[in-house]
């Protein structure tokens, strides 16, 4: 499968295409609006958040409910560009010169952005910079969530912790543990460490500051086999790291037990493996990837996200056209969005997920993909 996508964050509309995702899969639109209003929620998001109402409208590729195989195609409206439309008009029409942004915010693509572009105007940078991309990119990875639905590959996430506030360790995931944690404002599973850090977020927003923190994207599940050792492209500890990588503000990606390995001896960390009616392991240090490859086991990956950087209180800048000391501008912003994050990391994984699994079990429509991936099962089972 193949992606694309568009828009700016104040622009019409963002765009969404999808070519390669095979046919006669139903598709639930209601449920793709629904990690759409999921990334736009969580504690410590800005006033942005209150206007937009996201919801996908489809185009092209679904007849009657269902794929059809050709090219999937979507818009996402902006609800504010009654707003906007003069300034960030595709037209040449006349504007006022005031409202070019000259004063580049610290963490941001702004200055290095404007610099690139040959841009005057950082608001030409920061329009499609911003993570308002991460909408298109949610409802594209919404519909592989449902692809992968069909096999029972099931994605969540949890905030593991938010400005240095750890939620309890999670050794044993009980029956209900993802329904707690989608009750959770904050995505975290104690609700002592949920106030202590709503706390944390609210002094910071008094304070005119932001909160970063980690999140682990879980994907259950998952067959053995797919990814590749034979190549490094093919890598998917690889292909997942460099798809985290890409989401706005992630600074870390961690895979399994990842740079605590490092402080370990191999006799600690490796998963030893046991055979009993078939082959399994006792442990998960690996994070369900050996050798750029799903070994069957639950992927575990953990992920940095850095403060916003958008300040209230603004950090120092220098200001692009007049060289003076200045304070970085100030769009509208959230002061945490690391629950949001974990949202967007689930569907960004339902993306490269659902794109692996069709490498390995690929065919043009649900019923071949269920016939192949049928056969392998039984291999598997059989071993
Ligand atoms: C869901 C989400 C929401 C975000 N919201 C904001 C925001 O409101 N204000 C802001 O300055 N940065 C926000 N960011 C982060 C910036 O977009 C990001 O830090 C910036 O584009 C620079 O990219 P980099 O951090 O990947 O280097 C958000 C990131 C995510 C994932």
């Amino acid at each position: 499968m193949k992606f694309l996508n568009a828009g700016e964050s104040h622009g019409k509309c963002l765009i969404g295409i999808i070519e390669g995702f095979p046919s006669n899969f139903e598709i639930n639109v209601e449920a793709i609006n629904k990690e759409l209003t999921r990334r736009q929620i969580g504690y410590g998001r800005g006033k942005r958040m209150s206007i937009e109402k996201d919801k996908i409208e489809i185009a092209s590729g679904i007849r009657f409910g269902k794929t059809l195989g050709s090219p999937i195609s979507f818009t996402i409206k902006n609800k504010d560009w009654e707003n906007w439309k003069i300034p960030m008009s595709s037209e040449n029409i006349y504007h006022d010169e005031g409202i070019s942004i000259t004063q580049p915010r610290p963490g941001h693509a702004d200055l290095s952005g404007a610099i690139k572009y040959r841009q005057t105007d950082i608001r030409n940078i920061l329009e499609r910079a911003s993570a308002r991309e991460t909408a298109s990119r949610t409802a594209v990875g919404a519909f592989c969530k449902q692809l992968l639905e069909h096999f029972n590959i099931e994605i969540h996430s949890r905030v593991v912790n938010i400005g240095g506030i750890k939620d309890v360790e999670i050794s044993e995931k009980g029956n209900n543990f993802w329904d707690e944690i989608e009750l959770s404002e904050l995505r975290v599973y104690d609700k002592d460490i949920e106030s202590q850090i709503k706390d944390s977020i609210d002094k910071a927003k008094k304070e005119g500051d932001t909160l970063g923190g980690v999140v682990e994207i879980s994907i259950s599940n998952i067959p053995i086999g797919l990814g590749s050792h034979t190549f490094y492209d093919k890598k998917i500890d690889g292909i997942l790291a460099q798809h985290f990588m890409s989401l706005q503000a992630v600074k870390g990606v961690e895979i399994g037990d990842g740079f605590k390995c490092a402080d370990n001896r191999g006799s600690k960390i490796h998963d030893e493996i046991f055979y009993e009616n078939n082959f399994y392991r006792r442990t998960n240090h690996a994070g369900g990837i050996e050798g750029g490859i799903t070994n069957g086991e639950e992927i575990l990956v953990k992920v940095a996200i850095k403060p916003i950087p958008t300040l209230m209180k603004p950090l120092n800048t220098v200001d692009f056209e007049t060289k003076e000391k200045k304070e970085a501008s100030k769009e509208r912003s959230d002061v945490c969005a690391v629950p949001a994050a974990g949202v967007v990391l689930e569907n960004i994984a339902a993306w490269v997920i659902a794109d692996e699994f069709l490498k390995k079990f690929g065919g043009d429509s649900l019923e071949e993909i269920k016939d192949n991936f049928n056969n392998y099962l039984s291999y598997i089972e059989n071993l």
